[in-house]
C-alpha cells in the first residue's frame, strides 16, 4: 500500500478557507452578531410558512431548473427568463461565473479590499487574482481598475456597494468604465445589497446590462431578503453567459425550500422592504453617533459599516466582544459591522465610545 497522499492540484496551495463571520457568544449575558451582514429580523410568517410546506417534500429532488422563481424573477425585473440563473447564493453563483470564465494563466481583476471571496474563486480555478487597491476615501478605483485589465483579463468584479467599505460607485464613473472595458470581459455588477441603496446616482445594474452584453448582475436573497440560511442567489445575464451558468450549476443546488421561500419574499415584497427601511434608518443613526464620537466612517449605502482601525482592528474588535457584540476585523486594516438589532447596535455604540476615550 502506497504511503503517499492523493494528488491535489497546485492551486489550492495556500488558499485561505472563508472565514465566516464569528457567530455570538453561548452564554446569559446579551450577545449579538454584527459579523456576516445578516438581516437580523426573523422570517416573515408568509415566507416562514411556505418553507416548512416545501420541507414536507423534502424526500424529493427540487426543480432543478428553478422554474417557478426564475419566472417570479422575470417578472419581477423585466427580463427574459433566459437571462436569469439561479445558484448556491450569489457567492455560489460568483464560483460559477470564474469557472466559466477563467483557468491558469487567465485574469480577474477586482477592488482590493473587496468581498473576500473573490481572491478565493479566482485562485481555486487556477486563474491569476489582480487587486487593484481602492482609493482613499475607500472606494473603488475604476480608472485604476480599467488601466489594469490586459489580453488575459477575463472577469472584472465591481461591488457596489463596496464590501467591507459600504461605498458606491455611481452612474457616471461607473458607465465611463464599461466603455473602456473590452466587450470580450465579462464585467460582473455585484449588487449582494443594492435594496440598502438610497444615494440616487447609483444604477441599478440590471438597467445597465440590458444594452451591453459583457455585463452581468449578481443579487442575493441572503441580506435584505433575509433567507441567508437557505442559500439561493442569482445572476440576470445575456445568453451565453447565462447559459454558461445552468452548465456549471452543481445540479440540484437549490433546495425546493428556498425556491419557495424566495418566492413567497418576492410576494411579500413590501413588507420585507418596511424592514429594510428601518435598517437604513439604523444605519444613520449608527454612522451620525460615531462620527459624533470623533471616528471616520465612510458614508455607508449597505447594511453596514467601516471603521480603518490600522494596527487596533483586534483590539478593537476584542473590546466589541467583551462587550458582548461580535464584529468582523480584518486584522491590520479595520473592522466591519452590520447594522443590527437596536440593542445590539447600541451595545457597539457603547463599546465604540469606551474605545474611543482611551485612544
Ligand atoms: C458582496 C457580496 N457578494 C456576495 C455575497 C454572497 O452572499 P450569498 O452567497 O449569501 O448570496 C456576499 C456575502 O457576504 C457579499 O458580501
Amino acid at each position: 500500500m502506497s504511503e503517499k497522499n492523493p494528488k491535489l492540484r497546485g492551486a489550492l496551495d495556500g488558499i485561505p478557507t472563508y472565514k465566516p463571520g464569528r457567530p455570538a457568544a453561548a452564554g446569559g449575558r446579551a450577545a449579538y452578531k454584527l459579523s456576516s451582514n445578516e438581516n437580523p429580523y426573523p422570517p416573515l410568517p408568509g415566507v416562514l410558512e411556505s418553507a416548512v410546506g416545501a420541507a414536507g417534500t423534502f424526500n424529493r429532488y427540487p426543480d432543478m431548473a428553478c422554474s417557478a422563481l426564475v419566472a417570479e424573477l422575470a417578472e419581477r425585473f423585466g427580463v427574459p427568463a433566459e437571462h436569469l440563473a439561479t445558484g448556491t447564493g450569489s457567492v455560489g453563483v460568483a464560483q460559477q461565473l470564474i469557472q466559466a470564465t477563467a483557468g491558469p494563466g487567465d485574469e480577474v481583476v477586482y477592488a482590493w479590499r473587496s468581498f473576500e471571496a473573490y481572491p478565493i474563486i479566482t485562485r481555486i480555478s487556477g486563474a491569476r487574482p489582480v487587486e487593484v487597491p481602492l482609493t482613499s476615501g475607500e472606494v473603488h478605483d475604476l480608472d485604476a481598475m480599467a488601466d489594469a485589465v490586459t489580453e488575459r483579463t477575463r472577469l472584472v468584479f465591481v461591488c457596489n456597494p463596496n464590501n467591507p467599505t459600504s461605498t458606491v460607485v455611481r452612474r457616471a464613473e461607473l458607465e465611463r468604465f464599461l466603455d473602456r472595458v473590452p466587450s470580450d470581459v465579462l464585467v460582473v455588477l455585484d449588487e449582494a445589497y443594492r435594496e440598502f441603496i438610497r444615494d440616487e446616482q447609483v444604477p441599478d445594474g440590471i438597467e445597465l446590462y440590458r444594452d451591453r452584453p459583457n455585463v452581468c448582475v449578481l443579487r442575493t436573497f441572503s441580506k435584505a431578503y433575509g433567507l441567508a440560511g437557505l442559500r439561493v442567489g442569482f445572476a440576470v445575464a445575456h445568453e451565453p453567459v447565462a447559459a454558461a451558468l445552468r452548465k456549471t450549476a452543481v445540479p440540484f443546488g437549490v433546495s425546493r425550500i428556498a425556491q419557495d421561500a424566495a418566492v413567497a419574499s418576492l410576494r411579500s415584497e413590501d413588507a420585507l422592504l418596511e424592514r429594510v427601511e428601518s435598517l437604513v434608518a439604523e444605519r444613520t443613526r449608527v454612522r451620525d453617533a460615531l462620527i459624533a464620537q470623533g471616528w471616520t466612517v465612510p458614508e455607508s449605502q449597505a447594511n453596514f459599516v467601516w471603521l480603518r482601525l490600522g494596527e487596533r482592528t483586534l483590539d478593537f474588535a476584542a473590546a466589541c466582544e467583551e462587550a458582548g457584540v461580535m464584529v468582523r476585523p480584518f486584522a491590520g486594516e479595520g473592522v466591519r459591522v452590520t447594522i443590527g438589532e437596536d440593542a445590539g447596535n447600541d451595545l457597539f455604540l457603547g463599546a465604540a465610545e469606551a474605545f474611543r476615550k482611551e485612544l
